[in-house]
């Protein structure tokens, strides 16, 4: 069925997906004659491309479908996660380029966290990252005020009360530092509401500093800084569908 429907794909329809742009604007840009197929100058929009099979360029620059897109953010901190937002800057403010339509983030950080944001048009994908069914592992980076140590680490990997209706999952705390100041790595498998603020709280702790590494099997690439974004590779791709 997918496929008798990507056979019959206008060319218009095509170039809006993969670039991103207006009906208007991929008619134009045929009509200019910037649109081939092969060696062959295309100058209808309705006619039908094989996006699995066609070479399609314009501007000299070869166009690859793909019908989802998936980037990797480093979420910076003032951002919220959002597709808009009246008074802050949301994180899809900070893409460039063009992209697919109906990107959005995948999960969601608070505005001060920082770190791993998947955002995607895989509606599918995300939700079966979400779903709490799924117990996909997050992991974060921590710096709390207050001594942490094995009394916590009990407490977080008991299912902690922190309000809810229902008790937390189990949680993993792995303590890097302890002291006035203290790192950590936290595991959880959840996404609730401000969880790991409040599960620190709940044992006494501020959390200063709060940074996703991780999501399942995918890890925030070290070399992004920021506010940088990048596509996922092939491979991290298909180990997070098969998370
Ligand atoms: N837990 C929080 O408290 N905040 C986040 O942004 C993510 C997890």
């Amino acid at each position: 069925m997918e496929m008798d429907v990507m056979k019959t794909l206008r060319l218009d329809k095509f170039l809006c997906d993969v670039l991103g742009c207006t009906r208007s604007e991929a008619r134009k840009m045929i009509r200019q004659g910037r649109v081939l197929a092969g060696d062959e100058i295309i100058k209808k929009p309705e006619y039908k491309v094989n996006p699995e099979e066609d070479e399609i360029t314009a501007d000299g620059q070869r166009l690859n479908f793909r019908k989802y897109e998936y980037l990797m953010m480093n979420k910076p901190k003032g951002v919220v996660t959002a597709t808009k937002d009246g008074r802050d800057k949301t994180v899809m403010d900070l893409l460039t380029g063009r992209h697919r339509k109906g990107l959005f983030p995948a999960g969601r950080l608070d505005k001060d966290t920082e770190g791993l944001l998947l955002i995607t048009n895989d509606g599918e994908l995300a939700h079966r990252l979400l779903s709490p069914k799924h117990h996909v592992t997050k992991c974060y980076s921590v710096t709390v005020t207050g001594e942490i140590g094995r009394e916590q680490q009990e407490i977080f990997e008991s299912g902690m009360d922190i309000g809810d209706d229902k008790p937390l999952k189990p949680a993993k705390l792995v303590i890097l530092t302890s002291g006035e100041v203290s790192q950590a790595e936290v595991f959880i498998t959840e996404g609730r509401f401000h969880q790991i603020k409040r599960m620190f709280e709940a044992v006494g702790s501020k959390v200063l500093e709060l940074k996703r590494l991780s999501m399942g099997s995918l890890v925030l690439d070290p070399e992004l800084l920021p506010g940088q974004v990048r596509e996922l590779t092939e491979e991290e791709i298909k180990c997070l569908k098969e998370n």
